[in-house]
Protein backbone atom coordinates (compact mmCIF):
# COMPACT_ATOMS: atom_id res chain seq x y z
CA UNK A 1 0.00 0.00 0.00
CA UNK A 2 1.14 3.40 -1.09
CA UNK A 3 1.43 5.85 1.83
CA UNK A 4 0.54 8.80 -0.34
CA UNK A 5 -3.29 9.08 -1.34
CA UNK A 6 -4.03 10.45 -4.49
CA UNK A 7 -1.31 12.56 -6.62
CA UNK A 8 -0.87 13.92 -9.89
CA UNK A 9 2.01 13.99 -11.57
CA UNK A 10 2.67 16.41 -13.58
CA UNK A 11 5.37 15.39 -16.50
CA UNK A 12 6.90 18.71 -18.58
CA UNK A 13 8.40 17.88 -21.43
CA UNK A 14 6.04 14.53 -21.77
CA UNK A 15 6.40 14.17 -25.90
CA UNK A 16 10.60 13.60 -24.92
CA UNK A 17 12.95 11.48 -24.90
CA UNK A 18 13.54 11.19 -21.16
CA UNK A 19 9.83 10.80 -20.73
CA UNK A 20 9.90 8.16 -23.32
CA UNK A 21 12.73 6.06 -22.19
CA UNK A 22 12.75 6.56 -18.41
CA UNK A 23 9.86 8.06 -16.85
CA UNK A 24 7.40 6.15 -18.48
CA UNK A 25 8.86 2.52 -17.80
CA UNK A 26 9.59 3.61 -14.59
CA UNK A 27 5.92 4.72 -12.92
CA UNK A 28 4.90 1.47 -14.94
CA UNK A 29 6.98 -0.32 -13.17
CA UNK A 30 5.81 1.25 -10.17
CA UNK A 31 2.58 0.84 -10.71
CA UNK A 32 3.26 -2.94 -10.86
CA UNK A 33 4.64 -3.04 -7.69
CA UNK A 34 1.54 -1.01 -5.95
CA UNK A 35 3.41 2.01 -5.32
CA UNK A 36 1.21 4.16 -6.68
CA UNK A 37 -2.11 5.01 -4.98
CA UNK A 38 -5.17 4.36 -6.65
CA UNK A 39 -5.96 7.97 -7.19
CA UNK A 40 -2.94 8.65 -9.18
CA UNK A 41 -3.06 10.97 -12.73
CA UNK A 42 -0.28 11.94 -14.72
CA UNK A 43 -0.58 14.65 -16.56
CA UNK A 44 1.29 14.94 -19.42
CA UNK A 45 2.22 18.23 -21.11
CA UNK A 46 3.93 19.40 -23.92
CA UNK A 47 4.09 21.71 -27.13
CA UNK A 48 2.82 18.83 -29.74
CA UNK A 49 -0.46 19.07 -30.53
CA UNK A 50 -2.14 15.63 -29.57
CA UNK A 51 -4.54 14.13 -27.37
CA UNK A 52 -4.62 12.13 -24.20
CA UNK A 53 -5.64 9.08 -26.53
CA UNK A 54 -2.35 9.78 -28.82
CA UNK A 55 -0.40 10.16 -25.88
CA UNK A 56 -1.42 7.04 -24.25
CA UNK A 57 -0.40 5.16 -27.42
CA UNK A 58 2.91 6.59 -27.18
CA UNK A 59 3.44 5.28 -23.39
CA UNK A 60 2.19 1.81 -24.78
CA UNK A 61 4.87 1.67 -27.14
CA UNK A 62 7.51 3.06 -24.04
CA UNK A 63 6.24 0.36 -22.23
CA UNK A 64 5.69 -2.36 -24.37
CA UNK A 65 7.42 -5.72 -23.32
CA UNK A 66 6.87 -4.67 -19.57
CA UNK A 67 4.38 -6.40 -17.43
CA UNK A 68 1.25 -7.74 -18.97
CA UNK A 69 -1.83 -6.53 -21.61
CA UNK A 70 -3.98 -5.67 -18.42
CA UNK A 71 -1.70 -3.69 -16.70
CA UNK A 72 -0.40 -1.72 -19.71
CA UNK A 73 -3.91 -1.16 -20.07
CA UNK A 74 -5.22 0.12 -16.49
CA UNK A 75 -1.64 2.19 -16.63
CA UNK A 76 -2.58 3.65 -19.90
CA UNK A 77 -5.69 4.68 -18.48
CA UNK A 78 -4.22 6.85 -15.58
CA UNK A 79 -2.17 9.34 -18.74
CA UNK A 80 -3.90 12.73 -18.94
CA UNK A 81 -2.27 15.12 -22.20
CA UNK A 82 -2.80 18.75 -22.53
CA UNK A 83 -1.17 20.66 -25.31
CA UNK A 84 0.79 23.87 -24.06
CA UNK A 85 3.05 26.68 -24.10
CA UNK A 86 5.47 26.91 -21.58
CA UNK A 87 5.48 30.16 -21.52
CA UNK A 88 1.93 30.84 -21.38
CA UNK A 89 0.42 31.49 -17.89
CA UNK A 90 -2.83 31.03 -19.60
CA UNK A 91 -1.75 27.49 -19.96
CA UNK A 92 -1.15 27.15 -16.58
CA UNK A 93 -4.50 28.41 -15.63
CA UNK A 94 -6.02 25.87 -17.50
CA UNK A 95 -3.58 23.11 -16.10
CA UNK A 96 -4.79 24.59 -12.44
CA UNK A 97 -8.65 23.73 -13.92
CA UNK A 98 -7.89 20.30 -14.94
CA UNK A 99 -5.94 19.71 -11.13
CA UNK A 100 -8.60 21.44 -9.11
CA UNK A 101 -11.65 22.68 -10.93
CA UNK A 102 -13.02 19.33 -12.68
CA UNK A 103 -15.27 16.28 -12.52
CA UNK A 104 -12.19 13.74 -11.28
CA UNK A 105 -10.46 16.08 -8.82
CA UNK A 106 -7.88 13.92 -7.70
CA UNK A 107 -5.08 16.61 -7.39
CA UNK A 108 -7.73 18.77 -4.69
CA UNK A 109 -7.26 16.05 -1.34
CA UNK A 110 -3.70 15.11 -2.72
CA UNK A 111 -0.60 15.98 -3.63
CA UNK A 112 0.97 17.69 -6.98
CA UNK A 113 4.73 16.80 -8.40
CA UNK A 114 6.03 18.94 -11.16
CA UNK A 115 8.49 17.07 -13.15
CA UNK A 116 10.57 19.24 -15.79
CA UNK A 117 11.99 16.70 -17.68
CA UNK A 118 12.66 19.63 -20.47
CA UNK A 119 16.31 21.48 -21.25
CA UNK A 120 17.29 23.89 -18.49
CA UNK A 121 16.39 27.02 -20.26
CA UNK A 122 12.68 25.68 -20.57
CA UNK A 123 12.40 24.90 -17.08
CA UNK A 124 13.22 28.99 -16.11
CA UNK A 125 10.15 29.45 -18.54
CA UNK A 126 7.75 27.01 -16.94
CA UNK A 127 8.60 28.09 -13.25
CA UNK A 128 8.22 31.62 -13.98
CA UNK A 129 4.76 31.36 -15.94
CA UNK A 130 3.38 28.67 -12.92
CA UNK A 131 5.08 31.51 -10.54
CA UNK A 132 2.56 34.06 -12.32
CA UNK A 133 -0.72 31.45 -12.42
CA UNK A 134 -3.06 30.69 -9.59
CA UNK A 135 -1.08 27.89 -8.39
CA UNK A 136 1.15 30.85 -6.67
CA UNK A 137 -1.04 33.88 -5.88
CA UNK A 138 1.16 35.97 -4.24
CA UNK A 139 4.41 34.53 -6.76
CA UNK A 140 4.97 31.61 -4.38
CA UNK A 141 2.84 28.02 -4.60
CA UNK A 142 0.54 27.24 -1.76
CA UNK A 143 -1.09 24.17 -1.55
CA UNK A 144 0.73 20.95 -1.38
CA UNK A 145 3.02 21.11 -4.35
CA UNK A 146 6.57 20.25 -4.80
CA UNK A 147 9.11 20.32 -8.24
CA UNK A 148 11.70 17.66 -9.91
CA UNK A 149 14.32 19.38 -12.14
CA UNK A 150 16.32 17.95 -14.17
CA UNK A 151 20.35 18.43 -14.36
CA UNK A 152 21.99 20.29 -15.39
CA UNK A 153 21.22 23.19 -13.05
CA UNK A 154 22.97 25.69 -14.55
CA UNK A 155 26.15 25.62 -16.16
CA UNK A 156 28.58 27.55 -14.08
CA UNK A 157 28.45 29.13 -10.86
CA UNK A 158 26.19 32.29 -11.88
CA UNK A 159 23.74 30.67 -13.53
CA UNK A 160 23.53 27.67 -10.97
CA UNK A 161 22.89 30.79 -8.25
CA UNK A 162 20.36 32.23 -10.80
CA UNK A 163 18.45 29.22 -10.92
CA UNK A 164 18.55 28.78 -7.62
CA UNK A 165 17.00 31.95 -6.69
CA UNK A 166 14.08 31.79 -9.65
CA UNK A 167 13.11 28.45 -8.01
CA UNK A 168 13.17 29.56 -4.46
CA UNK A 169 11.16 32.65 -5.31
CA UNK A 170 8.26 30.39 -6.26
CA UNK A 171 9.19 26.93 -4.26
CA UNK A 172 9.89 26.34 -0.70
CA UNK A 173 13.69 24.37 -1.18
CA UNK A 174 11.92 21.47 0.64
CA UNK A 175 9.83 21.33 -2.41
CA UNK A 176 12.51 20.81 -4.81
CA UNK A 177 14.25 18.20 -5.81
CA UNK A 178 17.30 18.54 -7.72
CA UNK A 179 17.93 14.87 -9.62
CA UNK A 180 21.11 13.35 -9.91
CA UNK A 181 20.02 9.68 -10.51
CA UNK A 182 23.24 8.00 -10.00
CA UNK A 183 22.37 8.64 -6.02
CA UNK A 184 19.61 6.27 -6.97
CA UNK A 185 21.41 3.13 -7.97
CA UNK A 186 21.84 0.56 -5.75
CA UNK A 187 25.52 0.46 -5.55
CA UNK A 188 25.79 4.19 -4.79
CA UNK A 189 23.17 3.99 -1.99
CA UNK A 190 25.67 1.32 -1.08
CA UNK A 191 28.33 3.41 -0.34
CA UNK A 192 26.72 4.80 3.20
CA UNK A 193 25.39 1.17 4.21
CA UNK A 194 28.90 0.41 3.36
CA UNK A 195 30.89 2.34 4.96
CA UNK A 196 28.51 3.34 8.04
CA UNK A 197 27.20 -0.33 9.05
CA UNK A 198 29.83 -2.32 9.50
CA UNK A 199 32.70 -1.97 11.91
CA UNK A 200 35.66 -2.74 10.14
CA UNK A 201 35.83 -0.38 7.28
CA UNK A 202 35.16 3.16 8.93
CA UNK A 203 38.44 2.85 11.28
CA UNK A 204 40.63 2.59 8.33
CA UNK A 205 39.01 5.01 6.14
CA UNK A 206 41.34 7.97 6.62
CA UNK A 207 44.64 9.71 5.89
CA UNK A 208 46.35 6.98 7.95
CA UNK A 209 45.81 3.72 5.84
CA UNK A 210 44.55 5.04 2.94
CA UNK A 211 46.97 6.20 0.22
CA UNK A 212 44.74 7.25 -2.46
CA UNK A 213 41.65 6.98 -4.24
CA UNK A 214 40.58 6.25 -7.94
CA UNK A 215 36.92 7.32 -8.89
CA UNK A 216 36.40 6.17 -12.62
CA UNK A 217 33.31 6.76 -14.63
CA UNK A 218 33.97 5.53 -17.85
CA UNK A 219 31.52 4.87 -20.87
CA UNK A 220 31.66 3.25 -24.09
CA UNK A 221 29.00 4.77 -25.96
CA UNK A 222 30.06 8.23 -27.36
CA UNK A 223 27.46 11.45 -27.89
CA UNK A 224 25.39 9.10 -30.30
CA UNK A 225 22.35 11.65 -30.90
CA UNK A 226 22.76 13.64 -28.05
CA UNK A 227 25.32 15.92 -30.01
CA UNK A 228 23.31 19.13 -29.52
CA UNK A 229 23.38 19.10 -25.85
CA UNK A 230 26.49 17.45 -25.55
CA UNK A 231 28.77 19.96 -27.53
CA UNK A 232 26.99 22.74 -25.19
CA UNK A 233 28.24 20.75 -21.97
CA UNK A 234 30.94 18.80 -22.22
CA UNK A 235 32.21 15.90 -19.68
CA UNK A 236 32.73 18.62 -16.91
CA UNK A 237 29.75 19.75 -16.68
CA UNK A 238 28.04 16.50 -17.79
CA UNK A 239 29.50 13.92 -15.61
CA UNK A 240 32.12 15.67 -13.68
CA UNK A 241 30.58 18.35 -11.79
CA UNK A 242 27.38 16.28 -10.76
CA UNK A 243 27.48 12.05 -10.62
CA UNK A 244 31.08 12.25 -10.09
CA UNK A 245 31.55 14.62 -7.25
CA UNK A 246 28.75 12.94 -5.53
CA UNK A 247 30.44 9.93 -5.24
CA UNK A 248 33.53 11.76 -4.23
CA UNK A 249 31.28 12.90 -1.30
CA UNK A 250 29.66 9.78 -0.30
CA UNK A 251 33.04 8.28 -0.12
CA UNK A 252 34.71 10.95 1.82
CA UNK A 253 31.95 12.21 4.21
CA UNK A 254 32.17 11.82 8.13
CA UNK A 255 29.30 9.98 9.41
CA UNK A 256 25.60 12.04 9.47
CA UNK A 257 25.03 13.04 13.30
CA UNK A 258 21.72 11.97 12.61
CA UNK A 259 19.43 9.65 10.61
CA UNK A 260 17.95 12.24 8.40
CA UNK A 261 18.40 13.20 4.78
CA UNK A 262 19.26 16.70 5.79
CA UNK A 263 22.19 15.03 8.21
CA UNK A 264 23.75 13.57 5.12
CA UNK A 265 23.49 16.54 3.06
CA UNK A 266 25.17 18.02 5.35
CA UNK A 267 28.29 15.79 5.45
CA UNK A 268 28.44 15.66 1.90
CA UNK A 269 28.78 19.78 1.92
CA UNK A 270 31.53 19.53 4.41
CA UNK A 271 33.19 17.89 1.84
CA UNK A 272 32.38 19.94 -1.27
CA UNK A 273 33.38 23.16 1.04
CA UNK A 274 36.89 20.99 2.21
CA UNK A 275 37.84 20.70 -1.71
CA UNK A 276 41.11 22.28 -2.15
CA UNK A 277 40.64 24.38 -5.07
CA UNK A 278 42.18 23.26 -8.06
CA UNK A 279 45.62 24.56 -10.06
CA UNK A 280 46.34 24.00 -13.62
CA UNK A 281 48.64 20.65 -13.75
CA UNK A 282 45.92 19.36 -11.78
CA UNK A 283 43.39 18.14 -14.98
CA UNK A 284 43.91 16.16 -17.88
CA UNK A 285 41.32 16.91 -20.88
CA UNK A 286 40.42 15.15 -23.91
CA UNK A 287 38.41 14.56 -26.83
CA UNK A 288 37.68 11.59 -28.72
CA UNK A 289 38.59 10.96 -32.41
CA UNK A 290 35.48 11.62 -34.27
CA UNK A 291 33.66 13.51 -32.30
CA UNK A 292 33.81 16.36 -34.35
CA UNK A 293 31.98 14.55 -36.67
CA UNK A 294 29.34 13.91 -35.01
CA UNK A 295 25.43 14.80 -35.53
CA UNK A 296 25.09 17.92 -33.52
CA UNK A 297 28.70 18.93 -33.00
CA UNK A 298 30.84 21.85 -34.26
CA UNK A 299 33.40 20.70 -36.86
CA UNK A 300 35.74 22.31 -34.86
CA UNK A 301 34.74 21.76 -31.49
CA UNK A 302 37.37 22.25 -28.20
CA UNK A 303 34.47 20.63 -25.98
CA UNK A 304 36.15 18.16 -23.80
CA UNK A 305 34.81 14.12 -23.67
CA UNK A 306 37.27 12.84 -20.81
CA UNK A 307 38.47 14.61 -18.10
CA UNK A 308 40.77 13.35 -15.29
CA UNK A 309 41.78 15.36 -12.19
CA UNK A 310 43.54 15.00 -9.00
CA UNK A 311 41.55 16.66 -6.10
CA UNK A 312 42.43 16.79 -2.40
CA UNK A 313 39.34 17.22 0.42
CA UNK A 314 41.66 19.74 2.70
CA UNK A 315 40.27 18.37 6.17
CA UNK A 316 41.42 16.53 9.09
CA UNK A 317 40.73 12.65 7.70
CA UNK A 318 41.69 13.17 4.18
CA UNK A 319 44.74 15.74 4.00
CA UNK A 320 47.39 14.78 1.80
CA UNK A 321 45.84 11.95 0.20
CA UNK A 322 44.99 12.13 -3.74
CA UNK A 323 41.92 11.36 -5.04
CA UNK A 324 41.60 10.97 -8.54
CA UNK A 325 38.82 11.00 -10.84
CA UNK A 326 38.41 10.29 -14.57
CA UNK A 327 35.47 10.16 -16.89
CA UNK A 328 34.71 10.05 -20.30
CA UNK A 329 32.79 8.96 -23.38
CA UNK A 330 33.49 6.31 -26.02
CA UNK A 331 36.20 4.39 -24.11
CA UNK A 332 37.12 0.73 -24.09
CA UNK A 333 33.98 -0.23 -21.22
CA UNK A 334 31.37 1.00 -19.85
CA UNK A 335 32.60 1.03 -15.75
CA UNK A 336 31.46 2.96 -12.65
CA UNK A 337 34.40 2.16 -9.95
CA UNK A 338 35.79 3.60 -7.02
CA UNK A 339 39.40 1.79 -5.82
CA UNK A 340 40.57 2.57 -2.40
CA UNK A 341 44.34 1.59 -2.13
CA UNK A 342 45.88 1.12 0.83
CA UNK A 343 48.74 2.71 2.17
CA UNK A 344 51.83 -0.52 2.03
CA UNK A 345 53.00 -1.90 5.35
CA UNK A 346 55.87 -0.18 7.22
CA UNK A 347 58.31 -2.29 6.74
CA UNK A 348 58.64 -6.39 5.70
CA UNK A 349 59.04 -8.71 7.98
CA UNK A 350 59.85 -12.13 5.85
CA UNK A 351 63.42 -13.20 5.64
CA UNK A 352 63.23 -13.78 1.39
CA UNK A 353 63.65 -10.52 0.31
CA UNK A 354 61.89 -11.63 -3.09
CA UNK A 355 59.19 -12.18 -1.21
CA UNK A 356 58.92 -8.44 0.22
CA UNK A 357 59.25 -7.34 -3.27
CA UNK A 358 55.98 -8.87 -4.49
CA UNK A 359 53.71 -7.80 -1.06
CA UNK A 360 51.22 -5.52 -2.76
CA UNK A 361 48.86 -2.82 -1.59
CA UNK A 362 45.62 -3.78 -0.43
CA UNK A 363 43.33 -2.50 -3.14
CA UNK A 364 39.83 -2.54 -2.24
CA UNK A 365 37.33 -1.89 -5.12
CA UNK A 366 33.54 -0.89 -4.96
CA UNK A 367 32.20 -1.86 -8.25
CA UNK A 368 29.62 0.31 -9.12
CA UNK A 369 28.35 -0.50 -12.59
CA UNK A 370 28.48 -3.02 -14.14
CA UNK A 371 29.20 -6.37 -12.41
CA UNK A 372 28.09 -4.36 -9.14
CA UNK A 373 30.35 -6.01 -6.37
CA UNK A 374 32.96 -5.40 -4.10
CA UNK A 375 36.67 -7.27 -4.62
CA UNK A 376 39.12 -6.85 -1.89
CA UNK A 377 43.19 -8.05 -2.20
CA UNK A 378 45.30 -8.87 0.21
CA UNK A 379 48.43 -10.86 0.29
CA UNK A 380 49.21 -14.46 0.83
CA UNK A 381 51.77 -17.24 1.63
CA UNK A 382 51.58 -19.69 -1.24
CA UNK A 383 51.68 -22.93 -0.12
CA UNK A 384 54.16 -25.31 -0.70
CA UNK A 385 56.98 -27.00 0.97
CA UNK A 386 60.03 -24.83 -0.54
CA UNK A 387 60.23 -21.04 0.01
CA UNK A 388 57.37 -20.88 -2.39
CA UNK A 389 56.83 -16.40 -2.18
CA UNK A 390 53.68 -14.40 -1.56
CA UNK A 391 50.83 -14.09 -3.74
CA UNK A 392 48.07 -11.99 -4.13
CA UNK A 393 44.70 -13.09 -3.51
CA UNK A 394 40.84 -11.47 -3.77
CA UNK A 395 37.72 -11.63 -1.16
CA UNK A 396 35.12 -11.07 -4.03
CA UNK A 397 30.90 -10.30 -3.21
CA UNK A 398 28.87 -10.00 -6.05
CA UNK A 399 25.57 -8.01 -5.55
CA UNK A 400 23.68 -10.61 -7.73
CA UNK A 401 24.72 -13.38 -4.89
CA UNK A 402 22.09 -10.42 -2.65
CA UNK A 403 19.38 -9.88 -5.66
CA UNK A 404 18.84 -8.12 -8.81
CA UNK A 405 20.63 -4.43 -8.85
CA UNK A 406 17.70 -1.87 -9.45
CA UNK A 407 18.31 -0.81 -13.50
CA UNK A 408 15.37 1.70 -13.19
CA UNK A 409 16.84 4.47 -10.76
CA UNK A 410 14.20 6.80 -12.20
CA UNK A 411 11.45 4.91 -10.34
CA UNK A 412 13.34 5.57 -6.97
CA UNK A 413 13.83 9.56 -7.82
CA UNK A 414 9.82 9.86 -8.70
CA UNK A 415 8.63 7.60 -5.46
CA UNK A 416 10.90 9.50 -3.01
CA UNK A 417 10.30 12.94 -4.63
CA UNK A 418 6.12 12.32 -4.28
CA UNK A 419 7.09 10.31 -0.89
CA UNK A 420 8.70 14.14 0.19
CA UNK A 421 12.16 12.45 0.89
CA UNK A 422 14.97 14.77 -0.43
CA UNK A 423 17.99 11.91 0.75
CA UNK A 424 18.52 11.41 -2.98
CA UNK A 425 18.32 14.94 -4.37
CA UNK A 426 21.07 17.68 -4.54
CA UNK A 427 20.92 20.47 -2.17
CA UNK A 428 21.42 24.11 -4.12
CA UNK A 429 24.44 24.94 -1.47
CA UNK A 430 26.77 21.91 -2.56
CA UNK A 431 25.12 22.27 -6.52
CA UNK A 432 27.37 25.83 -5.74
CA UNK A 433 30.14 24.91 -4.36
CA UNK A 434 30.27 21.96 -7.17
CA UNK A 435 30.25 24.34 -9.98
CA UNK A 436 33.03 26.76 -7.99
CA UNK A 437 35.15 23.70 -7.86
CA UNK A 438 35.09 22.99 -11.20
CA UNK A 439 35.19 26.73 -12.42
CA UNK A 440 39.51 26.44 -13.27
CA UNK A 441 38.68 23.54 -15.52
CA UNK A 442 36.06 25.12 -17.63
CA UNK A 443 37.66 28.19 -17.86
CA UNK A 444 40.66 25.96 -19.36
CA UNK A 445 38.13 24.62 -22.01
CA UNK A 446 37.89 28.11 -23.35
CA UNK A 447 41.51 27.93 -23.92
CA UNK A 448 41.48 24.94 -25.53
CA UNK A 449 44.55 24.91 -28.58
CA UNK A 450 42.53 25.22 -32.07
CA UNK A 451 43.85 21.78 -32.61
CA UNK A 452 42.07 20.71 -30.06
CA UNK A 453 42.85 18.80 -26.70
CA UNK A 454 45.18 15.40 -26.87
CA UNK A 455 42.60 13.16 -28.34
CA UNK A 456 42.66 9.69 -28.07
CA UNK A 457 41.30 6.41 -29.58
CA UNK A 458 37.53 5.12 -29.45
CA UNK A 459 37.62 1.85 -27.27
CA UNK A 460 40.74 2.89 -25.76
CA UNK A 461 41.05 4.44 -22.03
CA UNK A 462 41.36 7.74 -22.77
CA UNK A 463 44.55 10.15 -23.08
CA UNK A 464 47.97 8.90 -22.35
CA UNK A 465 48.53 11.90 -20.62
CA UNK A 466 45.78 10.88 -18.13
CA UNK A 467 48.43 8.88 -16.36
CA UNK A 468 51.14 11.67 -15.43
CA UNK A 469 48.42 12.52 -12.67
CA UNK A 470 48.90 9.79 -10.48
CA UNK A 471 52.38 9.30 -11.58
CA UNK A 472 53.73 12.31 -10.43
CA UNK A 473 53.05 10.98 -6.55
CA UNK A 474 53.96 7.60 -7.61
CA UNK A 475 50.66 6.16 -8.22
CA UNK A 476 49.25 4.30 -11.11
CA UNK A 477 45.40 4.05 -12.54
CA UNK A 478 43.73 0.50 -11.13
CA UNK A 479 42.25 -1.45 -14.25
C1 LIG B 1 23.79 11.38 -17.67
C2 LIG B 1 24.67 12.06 -18.68
O1 LIG B 1 23.56 12.21 -16.57
O2 LIG B 1 24.44 10.17 -17.23
C3 LIG B 1 24.97 11.15 -19.85
O3 LIG B 1 24.00 13.23 -19.15
C4 LIG B 1 25.54 9.84 -19.36
O4 LIG B 1 25.85 11.75 -20.77
C5 LIG B 1 24.66 9.24 -18.28
O5 LIG B 1 25.63 8.97 -20.47
C6 LIG B 1 25.31 8.02 -17.67
O6 LIG B 1 24.40 7.40 -16.83
P1 LIG B 1 24.47 5.83 -16.54
O7 LIG B 1 23.40 5.59 -15.53
O8 LIG B 1 24.24 5.14 -17.85
O9 LIG B 1 25.86 5.55 -16.03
Amino acid sequence: MSPISSYALVIYGASGDLTRRKLLPALFNLDCAGKLPRAFRIIGLARSAMDSKAWQQQAAVAIAGLGDEAQRAAFCERLVYMPIDYDSVADCERLYDLLYHCDDCFASQGKVLFHLAVPATVSETIIRALGKSRFAPDGRMVGNHAILVEKPFGTDLDSAIAMRKLLMDTFEEEEIYRIDHYLAKDTVRNLVVFRFCNAMFEPLWNRNYIENVQITVHEKLGVEERGDYYDQSGVVRDMIQNHVLQILALIAMEAPLAADAESTRDKKNEVFRSLRPLLPGDWVLGQYDGYRQAKGVSPDSTTPTYAALRVYVDNWRWFGVPFYLRSGKALAEKLTEVVIVFRSNPLCVLDDPASCASVQRNVLRLRLQPHEGIHLSFNVQKPGIADEGIDTAQLHFNYADVGQITQESYARVVLDAMLGKPGLFWRSDSIESAWEFVAPVLADEKNAPPEGYPNYLPGSNGPASAAKLPRQAGHNWYS
